[in-house]
């Protein structure tokens, strides 16, 4: 792993405008991801995930904005650049993987040429070059009989395969930092592993840094190498994918560890059943100045009522914010 990370986020804070007013949606969060490194962004719906990778490509707009920090991308601050350096940026220094492959693949366009399109507009080839090099990037991603496969259509190709082409289609041009929000959730679960390894086995080869995001915090636990646990718009924990699971600080991250079903774990009457932390996440507009996870933490005291706490260091690697994580 190289040393100078490929992405910096720095206090970074995302608002929601309404009723002209400020909502706070993203709250001072920090992170940063070096080459080849593998990131994990996990948290309930609603916490914050896809807002950070919007912002993070350059595709956040109104009523959403950011209020303060900034985002490196190579060094390069994404939200001083024109919109025309940000739309050349994407694809090419930065692809983002989603959730449905159907809403980004166009239903009108083979996927060769789907594929081809980002090899003309941002590498300069010819039509002819352009279609070699579509075979190839679903070769790299184990489409079957890739020659007759580019003269397809989305609609021909299976769920599982129409992701494999938008990962092919993100990895074209060999961006340095691939977003991956929530890729596999549309998945059948046997695909969804597949494809889990399918990205990280093409990005470790290529060295590109990852932001896996998901729900899932087994999933990313096992892939990522480091993790960050959001909870309503705040980093609430940020430590090596091992510690998260085998030494959870944050109570809503023990919460979390807690309801992961464990393989081995005895499916007897009352032990089977997980863990469920009660509550729901407030919403945007009803977030307090306190901790946001206070109202269905255990360890609840006045003070996390009254203030959100501070972003403390936790062991050598990881950061935590909780007054009471001992
Ligand atoms: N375009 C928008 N307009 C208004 N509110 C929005 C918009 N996009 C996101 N939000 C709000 O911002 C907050 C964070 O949303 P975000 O989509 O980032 O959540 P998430 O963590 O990705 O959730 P999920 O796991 O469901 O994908 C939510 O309260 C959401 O309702
Ligand atoms: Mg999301």
């Amino acid at each position: 792993m190289a040393d100078n990370p490929i992405l910096q986020v720095d206090n970074l804070s995302i608002a929601l405008r309404a009723k002209g007013q400020d909502f706070p949606a993203v709250n001072q969060i920090g992170f940063s991801i070096r080459a080849g490194e593998v990131f994990g962004l996990v948290g309930e719906s609603g916490c914050g995930k896809s807002v950070c990778a919007l912002t993070i490509a350059g595709l956040l707009r109104e009523p959403l904005h950011v209020t303060q920090g900034q985002v490196l991308l190579e060094g390069q601050d994404i939200n001083r650049m024109s919109n025309r350096d940000l739309r050349r940026l994407r694809g090419d220094r930065v692809a983002m993987i989603f959730q449905e492959p159907m809403t980004s693949l166009n239903p009108l366009m083979t996927i060769g040429d789907q594929i081809g399109e980002m090899f003309v507009l941002h590498k300069g080839m010819s039509a002819r070059q352009a279609r070699l090099k579509a075979i190839e990037a679903l070769e790299q991603v184990q489409v079957p009989s890739p020659e007759r496969r580019i003269k397809d259509y989305p609609h021909q190709l299976s769920g599982g395969m129409r992701q494999r082409v938008m990962i092919a289609i993100a990895l074209a041009c060999d961006p340095a930092l691939l977003i991956a929000d929530e890729p596999t959730t549309a998945l059948d679960v046997t695909i969804q592993a597949e494809i889990v390894e399918l990205i990280l086995e093409l990005c470790t080869a290529r060295g590109t840094a990852v932001l896996m995001i998901s729900h899932d915090l087994g999933l990313v636990a096992r892939m990522c190498h480091r993790v960050a646990v959001m909870y309503a718009g705040h980093i609430v924990e940020q430590r090596p994918a091992g510690q998260i699971f085998t030494d959870p600080r944050h109570p809503y991250t023990q919460g979390l560890v807690a309801s992961l079903p464990r393989l081995g774990r005895r499916l007897q009457e009352g032990r089977s059943r997980l863990t469920e932390i009660k509550g729901v996440v407030p919403g945007l507009m009803e977030r307090d100045i306190g901790c946001g996870f206070a109202s269905r933490c255990l360890r609840v005291t006045d003070e996390c009522r009254a203030l959100m706490p501070p972003v403390a260091p936790l062991d050598e690697l990881g950061s935590i914010r909780c007054f009471h994580h001992e």
